[in-house]
């Protein structure tokens, strides 16, 4: 297998091509003045298997996805793996309105017209791993929440988990029984893309220490409206983990709120500490 690392994600493919000990491949990405993406295979490839590895947090990088495989398969490899860690435009897997695009189906198909086979880790409209099939579309869905969890098990003494709205119990609940501790949640409002409101609850987390996960941290209001609802009942610590970390405001913002703030290398961030190289690896070598 060669493995070719997309712009977006360069180091997490480094990480997987060495969990996997397969050839690393060489592309040319340049984007023009206009913003147009260019880019060129420059490894041979032909009666190869190859697997791209490039998260799409935008737009453009869906399209250097796109482009990646489909110059590889003119190239004559034999099998082309997409493997997109982080997967934008999965939160738009319904209509919740009349007449809005299904982002997430018209996303999948894309891809799906040009790869053998799809992986992602932790889509956010699935709550379970494994194999999935969303609109005749069928991809892999790995899941991070056990690797988290593992981080967190040497770090806290008292540990309770926290999800920050009922879409998240799912995480808590996977990672408070990796745990063996007890596990809550909140109750979220969103009000727009930028703001939510996280319901007032008296918790039982005196003196513990306290895990909020999610699976996307994006402006990061989810998380500091949890963390401040949370510290009213006085926790020993807050500690934040997520599996894809966007930090649209920097991680600062989490500074004087949280004790401690880590994501997987889904995404390229600062508190990229759990990486799912590993993970990604052992998926390939199905
Ligand atoms: C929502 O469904 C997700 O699980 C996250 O809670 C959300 O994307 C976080 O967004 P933000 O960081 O902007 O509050």
């Amino acid at each position: 297998m060669i493995v070719f690392g997309g712009t977006s994600t360069a180091g997490l493919g480094w990480a997987v091509r060495k969990a996997l000990g397969s050839e690393a491949g060489k592309s040319e990405v340049k984007i023009f003045p206009d913003g147009e993406r260019y880019v060129r295979i420059d490894y041979p490839v032909a009666g190869k298997e190859c697997a791209v590895v490039q998260s799409v947090r935008s737009s453009d990088d869906l399209l250097e996805l796109i482009l990646m495989i489909d110059a590889l398969r003119d190239m004559r490899a034999t099998q082309v793996h997409a493997v997109i860690p982080y997967l934008a435009y999965m939160r738009q897997d319904k209509r919740f309105k009349q007449g809005e695009a299904l982002s997430a189906k018209t996303v999948l198909k894309m891809i799906d017209e040009v790869a053998d086979s799809i992986t992602t880790v932790n889509c956010h409209f699935l709550n379970s791993a494994g194999e999935a099939v969303y609109n005749h579309v069928r991809f892999m869905n790995l899941d991070a929440i056990p690797l988290i969890a593992e981080y967190f098990k040497n770090k806290v003494k008292s540990p309770i988990v926290i999800a920050p709205d009922k879409g998240s119990v799912a995480f808590a609940k996977e990672t408070a029984k990796y745990l063996d501790c007890e596990f809550d949640h909140l109750s979220k409002t969103r009000i727009s893309g930028s703001e939510v409101k996280i319901e007032a609850k008296e918790l039982d987390v005196k003196g513990m220490d306290v895990i909020i996960l999610d699976d996307i941290i994006s402006t990061g209001g989810t998380i500091i409206e949890s963390a401040k609802v949370i510290k009213k009942s006085r926790p020993s610590s807050v500690n934040v983990g997520c599996v894809h970390g966007l930090f649209l405001n920097g991680v600062d913002s989490f500074r004087d709120i949280v004790d401690r703030l880590i994501s997987t290398d889904t995404l390229e961030n600062p508190v990229g500490k759990v990486s799912v190289a590993g993970l990604i690896a052992k998926d390939l070598m199905r």
